[in-house]
């Protein structure tokens, strides 16, 4: 599972991360920065919380 986040839709709404902090970071600025590579099993559901949080769908799970 990968987890891509669209930085030029991504407008630091934050809620990623305070759905799934496990998983998504933001930058000083409030914005989701890119998480690199495969994500572990344990993390997968953290994946699909964050996705679901974003409102300018600007994170894809594949
Ligand atoms: Fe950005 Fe969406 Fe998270 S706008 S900070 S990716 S909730």
């Amino acid at each position: 599972m990968k987890v891509t986040i669209d930085t030029s839709s991504c407008s630091g709404h934050a809620r990623c991360a305070a759905a799934a902090p496990g998983l998504f970071r933001l930058d000083e600025d409030g914005y989701a920065l890119p998480i690199e590579g495969e994500v572990p099993a344990e993390l997968r559901q953290a994946a699909y919380d964050g996705e679901s949080a974003c409102p300018e769908r600007a994170i894809t799970v594949e």
